[in-house]
Protein backbone atom coordinates (compact mmCIF):
# COMPACT_ATOMS: atom_id res chain seq x y z
CA UNK A 1 0.00 0.00 0.00
CA UNK A 2 1.18 3.72 -0.37
CA UNK A 3 2.47 5.59 2.29
CA UNK A 4 1.74 8.91 3.45
CA UNK A 5 5.97 9.25 3.01
CA UNK A 6 5.81 7.39 -0.42
CA UNK A 7 2.84 9.96 -1.25
CA UNK A 8 4.81 13.15 -0.19
CA UNK A 9 8.00 12.03 -2.21
CA UNK A 10 5.69 11.04 -4.93
CA UNK A 11 4.16 15.35 -4.76
CA UNK A 12 8.22 16.80 -4.37
CA UNK A 13 8.72 15.27 -7.24
CA UNK A 14 6.40 16.24 -9.66
CA UNK A 15 6.60 19.64 -8.03
CA UNK A 16 10.44 19.91 -8.87
CA UNK A 17 9.03 19.04 -12.29
CA UNK A 18 7.22 21.84 -12.62
CA UNK A 19 4.52 19.92 -13.73
CA UNK A 20 1.64 20.42 -12.13
CA UNK A 21 -0.61 19.75 -14.55
CA UNK A 22 0.40 16.04 -14.07
CA UNK A 23 -0.08 15.82 -10.16
CA UNK A 24 -3.59 15.00 -10.18
CA UNK A 25 -3.30 12.25 -12.64
CA UNK A 26 -0.13 10.98 -10.69
CA UNK A 27 -2.32 11.20 -7.38
CA UNK A 28 -5.35 9.35 -9.09
CA UNK A 29 -3.02 6.56 -9.66
CA UNK A 30 -1.36 7.03 -6.40
CA UNK A 31 -3.52 3.72 -5.29
CA UNK A 32 -1.77 1.97 -8.22
CA UNK A 33 2.21 3.79 -7.31
CA UNK A 34 2.74 0.74 -4.95
CA UNK A 35 1.69 -2.28 -6.14
CA UNK A 36 1.41 -5.08 -4.13
CA UNK A 37 2.20 -8.17 -5.97
CA UNK A 38 4.11 -11.65 -5.60
CA UNK A 39 7.56 -11.93 -6.94
CA UNK A 40 8.42 -14.11 -9.99
CA UNK A 41 11.74 -16.12 -9.16
CA UNK A 42 12.68 -16.19 -13.42
CA UNK A 43 12.58 -20.08 -13.55
CA UNK A 44 13.78 -19.29 -17.48
CA UNK A 45 17.01 -17.07 -16.55
CA UNK A 46 15.14 -14.69 -19.10
CA UNK A 47 17.90 -11.17 -19.28
CA UNK A 48 15.46 -8.63 -18.50
CA UNK A 49 15.52 -5.53 -21.21
CA UNK A 50 16.77 -1.80 -19.69
CA UNK A 51 13.93 -0.20 -18.28
CA UNK A 52 14.26 2.74 -19.84
CA UNK A 53 14.45 1.41 -23.18
CA UNK A 54 11.68 -0.85 -22.64
CA UNK A 55 9.15 1.61 -21.24
CA UNK A 56 10.02 4.54 -23.96
CA UNK A 57 10.15 2.11 -27.09
CA UNK A 58 6.64 2.16 -27.95
CA UNK A 59 3.76 1.49 -30.23
CA UNK A 60 0.70 3.34 -29.59
CA UNK A 61 -0.82 4.64 -32.59
CA UNK A 62 -3.77 6.65 -30.79
CA UNK A 63 -0.78 8.98 -30.08
CA UNK A 64 1.56 8.77 -32.90
CA UNK A 65 3.60 6.03 -35.30
CA UNK A 66 6.24 7.66 -33.73
CA UNK A 67 7.27 6.07 -31.49
CA UNK A 68 8.99 9.14 -29.38
CA UNK A 69 6.15 11.29 -29.95
CA UNK A 70 4.16 8.80 -28.83
CA UNK A 71 5.68 8.62 -25.25
CA UNK A 72 5.65 12.79 -25.26
CA UNK A 73 2.09 12.87 -26.17
CA UNK A 74 0.77 10.47 -23.73
CA UNK A 75 2.55 12.11 -20.48
CA UNK A 76 -0.66 13.89 -19.77
CA UNK A 77 -2.97 10.88 -20.42
CA UNK A 78 -5.91 11.06 -17.99
CA UNK A 79 -6.87 7.56 -16.54
CA UNK A 80 -9.29 8.97 -13.62
CA UNK A 81 -12.56 7.21 -12.81
CA UNK A 82 -11.49 4.69 -15.46
CA UNK A 83 -13.76 1.32 -16.11
CA UNK A 84 -14.09 -1.45 -17.79
CA UNK A 85 -17.30 -2.61 -18.98
CA UNK A 86 -17.88 -6.61 -19.38
CA UNK A 87 -20.65 -7.58 -21.46
CA UNK A 88 -22.30 -9.94 -24.04
CA UNK A 89 -21.93 -13.57 -23.82
CA UNK A 90 -22.23 -13.57 -19.52
CA UNK A 91 -24.67 -14.22 -16.62
CA UNK A 92 -24.97 -10.38 -16.08
CA UNK A 93 -23.35 -6.97 -17.69
CA UNK A 94 -20.65 -5.55 -15.04
CA UNK A 95 -18.61 -2.51 -14.77
CA UNK A 96 -15.44 -2.50 -13.03
CA UNK A 97 -13.40 0.80 -11.72
CA UNK A 98 -9.62 0.25 -11.17
CA UNK A 99 -10.42 -0.30 -7.36
CA UNK A 100 -12.19 -3.25 -8.18
CA UNK A 101 -9.82 -4.47 -10.73
CA UNK A 102 -7.07 -4.20 -8.02
CA UNK A 103 -8.33 -6.07 -5.86
CA UNK A 104 -7.62 -9.19 -7.89
CA UNK A 105 -4.14 -10.83 -6.55
CA UNK A 106 -1.29 -9.23 -8.26
CA UNK A 107 1.31 -11.26 -9.63
CA UNK A 108 4.91 -10.62 -11.47
CA UNK A 109 5.60 -12.18 -14.69
CA UNK A 110 8.57 -11.82 -16.41
CA UNK A 111 7.58 -12.63 -20.27
CA UNK A 112 9.24 -12.68 -23.35
CA UNK A 113 7.79 -9.88 -25.67
CA UNK A 114 8.35 -9.65 -29.19
CA UNK A 115 6.94 -7.33 -31.94
CA UNK A 116 6.02 -7.98 -35.28
CA UNK A 117 8.50 -5.35 -36.45
CA UNK A 118 10.98 -8.03 -34.97
CA UNK A 119 12.83 -6.31 -32.10
CA UNK A 120 11.92 -7.86 -28.77
CA UNK A 121 12.40 -6.90 -24.89
CA UNK A 122 11.93 -9.25 -21.57
CA UNK A 123 9.65 -7.27 -19.26
CA UNK A 124 8.45 -7.77 -15.51
CA UNK A 125 4.59 -7.09 -15.91
CA UNK A 126 2.54 -7.00 -12.86
CA UNK A 127 -0.75 -7.98 -13.10
CA UNK A 128 -3.33 -11.05 -12.78
CA UNK A 129 -4.51 -13.96 -14.94
CA UNK A 130 -7.15 -12.67 -17.59
CA UNK A 131 -8.86 -16.73 -17.03
CA UNK A 132 -9.89 -15.27 -12.97
CA UNK A 133 -11.37 -11.67 -14.42
CA UNK A 134 -13.33 -13.98 -17.02
CA UNK A 135 -14.42 -16.56 -13.70
CA UNK A 136 -15.99 -13.43 -12.47
CA UNK A 137 -17.98 -12.31 -15.77
CA UNK A 138 -19.20 -16.18 -15.85
CA UNK A 139 -19.54 -16.59 -19.70
CA UNK A 140 -22.40 -19.08 -21.24
CA UNK A 141 -21.49 -21.63 -22.97
CA UNK A 142 -22.31 -19.37 -26.21
CA UNK A 143 -18.80 -17.28 -25.61
CA UNK A 144 -16.75 -18.43 -27.86
CA UNK A 145 -14.21 -15.73 -28.30
CA UNK A 146 -13.30 -12.29 -26.05
CA UNK A 147 -13.25 -8.76 -27.73
CA UNK A 148 -11.00 -6.47 -26.08
CA UNK A 149 -11.54 -2.49 -26.85
CA UNK A 150 -9.13 0.76 -26.29
CA UNK A 151 -10.79 3.79 -25.03
CA UNK A 152 -12.24 6.33 -28.02
CA UNK A 153 -11.58 9.92 -26.74
CA UNK A 154 -10.01 12.27 -29.38
CA UNK A 155 -9.15 14.72 -27.13
CA UNK A 156 -6.94 12.51 -25.60
CA UNK A 157 -5.77 10.66 -28.38
CA UNK A 158 -4.40 12.56 -31.27
CA UNK A 159 -4.68 10.63 -34.01
CA UNK A 160 -8.29 9.20 -33.13
CA UNK A 161 -8.85 13.52 -33.84
CA UNK A 162 -6.95 13.18 -37.01
CA UNK A 163 -8.66 13.12 -40.60
CA UNK A 164 -6.55 10.34 -42.21
CA UNK A 165 -5.94 8.19 -38.72
CA UNK A 166 -3.49 5.57 -39.40
CA UNK A 167 -6.21 2.64 -38.44
CA UNK A 168 -9.56 2.62 -37.69
CA UNK A 169 -10.26 3.63 -33.95
CA UNK A 170 -11.23 2.44 -31.24
CA UNK A 171 -8.55 -0.38 -31.22
CA UNK A 172 -9.86 -3.60 -31.55
CA UNK A 173 -7.96 -7.35 -30.35
CA UNK A 174 -9.43 -10.89 -29.94
CA UNK A 175 -8.84 -14.03 -28.34
CA UNK A 176 -10.43 -17.28 -29.16
CA UNK A 177 -11.88 -18.53 -25.52
CA UNK A 178 -9.43 -21.00 -24.53
CA UNK A 179 -6.36 -18.69 -25.53
CA UNK A 180 -8.00 -16.11 -23.38
CA UNK A 181 -8.51 -18.56 -20.38
CA UNK A 182 -4.40 -20.11 -20.97
CA UNK A 183 -2.85 -18.89 -17.37
CA UNK A 184 0.12 -17.23 -19.27
CA UNK A 185 -2.47 -14.70 -20.71
CA UNK A 186 -2.35 -11.72 -18.35
CA UNK A 187 -3.97 -8.32 -17.78
CA UNK A 188 -0.95 -6.14 -17.02
CA UNK A 189 -1.52 -3.39 -14.50
CA UNK A 190 2.35 -2.55 -14.18
CA UNK A 191 5.48 -3.51 -15.31
CA UNK A 192 8.40 -3.11 -13.59
CA UNK A 193 6.97 -3.08 -10.05
CA UNK A 194 5.13 0.15 -10.83
CA UNK A 195 1.90 1.11 -12.40
CA UNK A 196 2.00 1.44 -16.08
CA UNK A 197 3.53 4.32 -17.76
CA UNK A 198 0.39 6.09 -20.13
CA UNK A 199 2.34 5.09 -23.18
CA UNK A 200 2.54 1.40 -22.23
CA UNK A 201 -1.08 1.54 -22.03
CA UNK A 202 -2.12 2.85 -18.60
CA UNK A 203 -4.09 1.67 -16.81
CA UNK A 204 -4.40 -1.68 -17.98
CA UNK A 205 -3.81 -3.65 -20.90
CA UNK A 206 -3.75 -6.94 -22.34
CA UNK A 207 -0.05 -9.17 -22.59
CA UNK A 208 -0.05 -12.31 -24.45
CA UNK A 209 3.39 -13.49 -24.61
CA UNK A 210 3.44 -16.45 -27.25
CA UNK A 211 2.26 -13.81 -29.86
CA UNK A 212 2.65 -10.90 -31.59
CA UNK A 213 2.94 -7.66 -29.63
CA UNK A 214 -0.01 -6.11 -31.51
CA UNK A 215 -2.14 -8.69 -30.04
CA UNK A 216 -1.52 -6.94 -26.43
CA UNK A 217 -4.26 -4.14 -26.55
CA UNK A 218 -3.53 -1.21 -24.06
CA UNK A 219 -5.94 0.85 -22.22
CA UNK A 220 -8.42 -1.36 -22.31
CA UNK A 221 -12.08 0.09 -21.54
CA UNK A 222 -14.80 -2.81 -22.96
CA UNK A 223 -14.33 -6.38 -22.99
CA UNK A 224 -16.72 -8.34 -24.48
CA UNK A 225 -17.64 -12.36 -24.50
CA UNK A 226 -18.92 -13.05 -28.30
CA UNK A 227 -19.95 -16.07 -30.30
CA UNK A 228 -18.05 -14.89 -33.53
CA UNK A 229 -14.82 -14.84 -34.09
CA UNK A 230 -13.88 -10.80 -33.96
CA UNK A 231 -12.22 -8.63 -36.72
CA UNK A 232 -8.93 -7.08 -34.60
CA UNK A 233 -7.46 -3.24 -35.96
CA UNK A 234 -4.75 -4.73 -38.09
CA UNK A 235 -6.88 -7.90 -39.69
CA UNK A 236 -8.54 -5.13 -41.14
CA UNK A 237 -5.85 -3.23 -42.05
CA UNK A 238 -4.11 -5.48 -44.01
CA UNK A 239 -5.48 -9.47 -43.38
CA UNK A 240 -2.43 -10.28 -45.51
CA UNK A 241 -0.09 -9.18 -43.09
CA UNK A 242 -1.81 -9.58 -39.47
CA UNK A 243 -3.53 -12.72 -39.02
CA UNK A 244 -6.19 -13.12 -36.20
CA UNK A 245 -3.73 -15.94 -34.68
CA UNK A 246 -0.68 -14.02 -34.82
CA UNK A 247 1.11 -16.58 -33.02
CA UNK A 248 5.28 -15.92 -33.13
CA UNK A 249 6.36 -18.35 -35.61
CA UNK A 250 9.35 -17.80 -37.09
CA UNK A 251 8.52 -19.79 -39.97
CA UNK A 252 6.53 -18.02 -41.07
CA UNK A 253 7.46 -14.64 -42.64
CA UNK A 254 5.72 -11.63 -42.99
CA UNK A 255 4.94 -10.93 -46.36
CA UNK A 256 7.55 -7.72 -46.37
CA UNK A 257 10.02 -9.62 -43.81
CA UNK A 258 11.25 -12.54 -42.28
CA UNK A 259 10.23 -13.36 -38.75
CA UNK A 260 13.01 -15.92 -38.34
CA UNK A 261 15.08 -13.38 -36.59
CA UNK A 262 14.54 -10.32 -33.75
CA UNK A 263 16.62 -7.86 -32.14
CA UNK A 264 16.49 -7.39 -28.16
CA UNK A 265 16.41 -4.00 -27.52
CA UNK A 266 20.01 -2.75 -26.49
CA UNK A 267 21.84 -5.70 -28.25
CA UNK A 268 23.87 -5.05 -31.20
CA UNK A 269 23.20 -8.70 -32.86
CA UNK A 270 20.12 -10.54 -33.70
CA UNK A 271 19.39 -13.99 -32.07
CA UNK A 272 16.60 -16.37 -33.87
CA UNK A 273 12.76 -16.24 -33.00
CA UNK A 274 11.92 -18.92 -30.84
CA UNK A 275 8.47 -20.89 -31.97
CA UNK A 276 5.85 -19.33 -30.07
CA UNK A 277 8.47 -16.64 -28.98
CA UNK A 278 9.52 -20.05 -26.09
CA UNK A 279 6.29 -20.83 -25.04
CA UNK A 280 5.39 -23.54 -27.52
CA UNK A 281 5.65 -26.29 -24.39
CA UNK A 282 3.14 -24.27 -23.10
CA UNK A 283 0.54 -23.36 -25.78
CA UNK A 284 0.83 -25.83 -28.74
CA UNK A 285 -1.45 -27.74 -27.55
CA UNK A 286 -4.32 -24.78 -28.46
CA UNK A 287 -3.14 -25.63 -31.94
CA UNK A 288 -2.90 -29.04 -32.23
CA UNK A 289 -4.05 -29.70 -35.90
CA UNK A 290 -4.18 -26.39 -37.20
CA UNK A 291 -2.12 -25.55 -39.51
CA UNK A 292 -0.33 -22.60 -38.69
CA UNK A 293 0.50 -20.89 -41.88
CA UNK A 294 -2.78 -20.64 -43.18
CA UNK A 295 -4.08 -19.54 -39.30
CA UNK A 296 -1.04 -16.91 -39.24
N1 LIG B 1 -2.72 -0.99 -28.27
C1 LIG B 1 -3.29 0.13 -28.74
N2 LIG B 1 -4.45 0.53 -28.22
N3 LIG B 1 -2.72 0.88 -29.71
C2 LIG B 1 -1.54 0.50 -30.30
O1 LIG B 1 -1.05 1.21 -31.21
N4 LIG B 1 0.25 -1.17 -30.41
C3 LIG B 1 0.49 -2.60 -30.28
C4 LIG B 1 0.26 -3.08 -28.84
N5 LIG B 1 -0.95 -2.53 -28.30
C5 LIG B 1 -0.93 -0.69 -29.85
C6 LIG B 1 -1.54 -1.41 -28.80
C7 LIG B 1 1.82 -2.97 -30.72
S1 LIG B 1 2.09 -2.97 -32.40
C8 LIG B 1 2.79 -3.39 -29.85
S2 LIG B 1 4.28 -4.03 -30.41
C9 LIG B 1 2.61 -3.26 -28.40
O2 LIG B 1 1.38 -2.66 -28.04
C10 LIG B 1 3.74 -2.41 -27.85
O3 LIG B 1 3.71 -2.34 -26.46
P1 LIG B 1 4.79 -1.35 -25.78
O4 LIG B 1 4.67 -0.05 -26.49
O5 LIG B 1 4.40 -1.25 -24.33
O6 LIG B 1 6.10 -1.98 -25.99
Amino acid sequence: MITPEALYKKRREFMKLGAGALISSSLLSSKLLALNFTSDTNTKKLKISDEELATNYVNFYEFSTNKKRAVALAQNFNTQNWKIELSGEIEKPLSLSMEDILKFPLEEKIYRFRCVETWSMVVPWVGFELRRLIDMAKPTSEAKFVKFTTLLDKKQFPDQASFFPVVEYPYVEGLRMDEAMHPLTLLAVGMYKKALKPQNGAPIRLVVPWKYGFKSIKSIVKIEFVKEQPKSTWEKYAPNEYGFYANVNPEVAHPRWSQAHERALGDFFTQPTLMFNGYEKEVSSLYAGMDLRKNY
